[in-house]
């Protein structure tokens, strides 16, 4: 098999990466990074070596680059998880969750159809369902509501990958999981950013009433689904990926107080994220009755292990909040 991943130096992408490399199984796996802020060669050292990887550095959006890293590699398969993915940004600045999103899927459908790639895995999220009222769940047929210009992005870009299916008959799937967790995960995000925060004793901005619902997967569980819908999914069809644990926000971050031995006290409430989704709740019966996948990792573990893992990773914490972290915390932060 030979696979392109894009985004394979951030945090989804290189659990991806380091899982497929794992296996002797015979495999040749090129990846495609801009390394943009998130994007980390740090996260791939342990597979750097490895003859059966390659990196290119090239931008999704950038055409030209796109057509020579496809045209060299031939790839079998494309596993696209290369985006801008953070909410809080894209409501600063939608103009690169635009380009990455939405122009660099379709430079990147384009190049596949032109060289007639036999697979196409785009990755994406529950987000673009917005937010769904208590009790009910979103299938794969539910409407897309997306709030943010990330998950608007983010549900352009699946339209856009499916019209491939029914236009061309390529062979894509979309995949939509729900919120990921676990190490190497930039500390913009609601668990690695409170890991990192109550590791120093600094204070745990909590948006609103803390009381969202979000429905958390480990990361690499995330990573069995997708390979399960790269090898078994159908064309044309979604898949829903959700880790079955929803929990309010303000619980989470309770939970790494104690995980990391800080008090309460810590907690600060902060001014909401502007168009919040209140809740995010998805069913995956789908891709568990189609695949055989379930989540493994009980929220309990896998939050121990991550928590485990940032504590144990202060020098990896350092090297990303860098300058820009910095000034993007300083934007997003100061004035709440
Ligand atoms: P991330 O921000 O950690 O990593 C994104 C990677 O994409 C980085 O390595 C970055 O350098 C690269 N990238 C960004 N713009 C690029 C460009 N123009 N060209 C090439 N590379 C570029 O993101 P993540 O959390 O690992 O998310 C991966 C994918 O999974 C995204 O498509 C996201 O929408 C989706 N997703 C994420 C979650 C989550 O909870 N994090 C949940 C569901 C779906
Ligand atoms: O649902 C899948 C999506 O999950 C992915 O598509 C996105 O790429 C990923 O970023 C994530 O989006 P969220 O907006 O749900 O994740 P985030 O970690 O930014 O926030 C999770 C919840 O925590 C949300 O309700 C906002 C809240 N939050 C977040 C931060 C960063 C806070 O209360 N304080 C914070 O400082």
């Amino acid at each position: 098999m030979k696979l392109l991943v894009t985004g394979g130096a951030g945090f989804i992408g290189s659990a991806f990466i380091r899982l497929a490399l794992q296996s002797p199984e015979d495999l040749t796996l090129g990846n495609i990074d801009a390394l943009t802020y998130a994007g980390n060669l740090e996260n791939l050292a342990s597979v750097s070596a490895d003859p059966r990887y390659t990196f290119f550095k090239a931008d999704i959006a950038d055409a030209a680059a796109v057509e020579a890293v496809v045209a060299s590699f031939q790839p079998e398969a494309i596993v696209h998880f290369a985006a801008e993915s953070h909410v809080d940004r894209s409501i600063h600045s939608p103009e690169p969750v635009i380009r990455t999103n939405f122009n660099g899927t379709f430079t990147l459908l384009e190049a596949a159809r032109r060289h007639k790639t036999p697979r196409f895995v785009h990755v994406s999220t529950d987000e673009v369902y917005g937010s769904i009222d208590e009790p009910h769940e979103a299938d794969e047929h539910y409407p897309l509501r997306a709030s943010s210009p990330y998950s608007a992005s983010k549900a352009g870009s699946d339209l856009l990958a499916l019209s491939y299916f029914t236009t061309y008959k390529m062979n894509v799937s979309v995949t939509r999981a729900s919120n990921n967790y676990g190490p190497y995960q930039f500390p913009e995000k609601l668990i690695p950013l409170m890991i990192a925060n109550a590791l120093d004793g600094k204070h745990l901005p909590v948006y609103g009433d803390g009381m969202q619902i979000r429905d958390w997967l480990y990361v690499d569980d995330h990573c069995r689904a997708i390979r399960a819908v790269l090898d078994s999914g159908r064309a044309g069809e979604v898949y829903n990926i959700g880790g079955s644990r929803a929990l309010p926000n303000i619980e989470v971050v309770q939970r790494i107080l104690a995980a990391t031995g800080q008090p309460e006290s810590l907690i600060q409430y902060v001014t909401d994220r502007p168009g919040h989704d209140r809740r995010y709740a998805i069913t995956s019966d789908k891709i568990e009755r189609e695949t055989g996948w379930k989540p493994q990792v009980e929220f309990e573990a896998g939050l121990s292990e991550t928590v485990g893992w940032y504590r144990g990773n202060a020098g990896w914490i350092a090297n990303v909040r860098s300058g820009a972290y910095r000034e993007f915390y300083d934007k997003n932060y100061g004035g709440r």
